[in-house]
């Protein structure tokens, strides 16, 4: 039997209203309370640049391209497919790499589309033609593969330092990877990053020695250099490696002047970890890093340099853990660091990945594919390259120079220079994490350009 007590009264149902005022309430105090946080940790919320800034709106506009190529797929009598099976045609990936088709021609154009900066005067002056022979101010072809920039607040000049490619390519043994001897870090030194001269070699291989880290039959790759403005010395890391990369080393050297030479110190593997692809980073606060791929490629390392910039500090973190990345790009923007990443794929070009971060210790979190244009075969290629470097560009506040290489395993010397605008601003497209339905990284975007340049008077806008 039930007994009904008459004092209580009926319990009344929240009405919906209510509920969900209550809820958005939350919600927007909790929105203030995110970005109070990040005024007080000196972050500013993204302000974004490039839907407000004309001059550099046409570098960010969509350019699409069609690719007119035959590949072996579309090749295929279909009744040849029939009697022989579905046996795997070539991706146009593997035609890219391989010197014997038209794919690999249209992407390997010869000399007669070559970026001249001694044809002054035509029209193309100022272009830069991503994926074209470049040629500097000697007229031979750039050879600073893997490479990064240098501002030269003393000379007011650009240094552009990378892997002088310039011999034979050949297998070291079957299965290996194709490779050119160690011939040594080139610099071109230039004040409108088009034309570039030729600085020589600034830290050369070493034909003899076959202990030297540098002895031709290694491996130098993706060399990198920052100034110490306290040891006043210009300090380069480089990855080092033996012909299988089973070494998997960072090599340092040093120098007095930014067109070197170079003063090769020593190798190592930071904190006892294996380092392939490495990029190194200065802060604006003058605190510099090492970001490398360790434990098999699977995941990346980024830890402190002490403050000679010749060694790195105790402390490291891992970050992409078993996301196989490589050929890490860094840049900051507005308190905000950005990293640009492949995967593992040898030679081969892949898909890139955004990251963004507010302390370079990490968290890092995944932003998403930044490429746009071009087509779908360039956005999943990162247009047929991998990155090397991302180049701010003072005057143009979320602007960038993306720089990437358009290996060519077939002949190593060949190999091309992708360079593109790099945006900052916009909804990101695959932002993990949101605060309350607000994303907290705005979109890195790398616009794809037939042919481009930087707006007039850049340097002084
Ligand atoms: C990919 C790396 O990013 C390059 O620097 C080079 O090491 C190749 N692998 C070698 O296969």
């Amino acid at each position: 039997m039930r007994f009904r007590n008459k004092h209580l009264r009926p319990v009344k149902r929240c009405r919906p209203s209510l509920l969900i005022w209550s809820i958005i309430g939350i919600v927007l105090l909790f929105h203030l309370y995110t970005l109070n946080q990040m005024q007080s940790n000196q972050i500013q919320p993204p302000i974004y640049y490039s839907d407000q800034n004309s001059i550099t709106k046409e570098l960010e506009t969509v350019e699409e391209e069609a690719l007119h190529v035959t590949t072996a797929r579309s090749r295929r009598n279909p009744r040849a497919v029939r009697r022989k099976g579905s046996q795997k045609p070539p991706t146009i990936i593997d035609e890219f790499l391989d010197k014997s088709t038209e794919v690999h021609e249209l992407f390997f154009p010869d000399m007669t589309r070559a970026i001249n900066p001694l044809a002054e005067g035509n029209d193309s002056t100022g272009y830069f033609y991503p994926g074209q022979i470049w040629l500097d101010t000697d007229g031979k072809p750039i050879q600073a593969h893997g490479g990064g920039i240098l501002y030269d607040e003393g000379t007011r000049m650009y240094y552009w330092y990378g892997e002088n490619k310039d011999g034979p390519t050949y297998l070291a043994h079957q299965n290996a990877a194709a490779r050119v001897d160690v011939i040594g870090v080139s610099c071109y030194s230039s004040k409108d990053l088009w034309s570039w001269r030729n600085e020589g070699i600034v830290l050369r291989g070493e034909e003899k020695d076959e202990t030297h880290d540098l002895h031709k039959s290694n491996v130098l790759e993706r060399p990198k250099v920052i100034y110490n403005d306290i040891t006043k010395t210009y300090v380069m890391w480089m990855h080092i490696d033996n012909a299988n990369y089973s070494k998997a080393s960072v090599g340092v050297a040093t120098s007095q002047n930014p067109t070197g030479p170079f003063q090769y110190l020593y190798s190592m593997q930071p904190h006892g970890c294996e380092s392939r692809d490495m990029t190194i980073f200065k802060d604006d606060n003058g605190k510099a890093y090492l970001i490398y791929s360790s434990e098999d490629n699977t995941e990346l390392h980024v830890s402190p340099f002490t403050d000679d910039y010749l060694n790195t500090s105790n402390e490291f973190r891992r970050i992409f853990v078993r996301r196989h990345r490589e050929a890490p790009a860094l840049f900051k923007f507005q308190g905000i660091y950005y990293m640009i990443t492949s995967g593992c794929t040898g030679w081969a070009p892949n898909s890139a990945l955004a990251h963004a971060a507010e302390s370079m210790m990490g968290p890092w979190e995944t932003l998403g594919n930044p490429c746009m244009g071009g087509n779908v075969i360039f956005r999943h290629t990162t247009y047929f390259s991998q990155s090397t470097f991302v180049l701010p560009l003072p005057g143009l506040p979320g602007l960038f120079i993306f720089m990437a290489d358009r290996w060519n395993p077939a002949n190593l010397r060949e190999s091309r220079y992708v360079w593109l605008p790099l945006a900052i601003g916009g909804v990101s497209d695959e932002t993990l994490e949101y605060s309350f339905g607000f994303p907290l990284w705005p979109r890195v975007s790398i616009y794809w350009h037939k042919r481009w340049r930087l707006p007039d008077g850049w340097r002084d806008l």
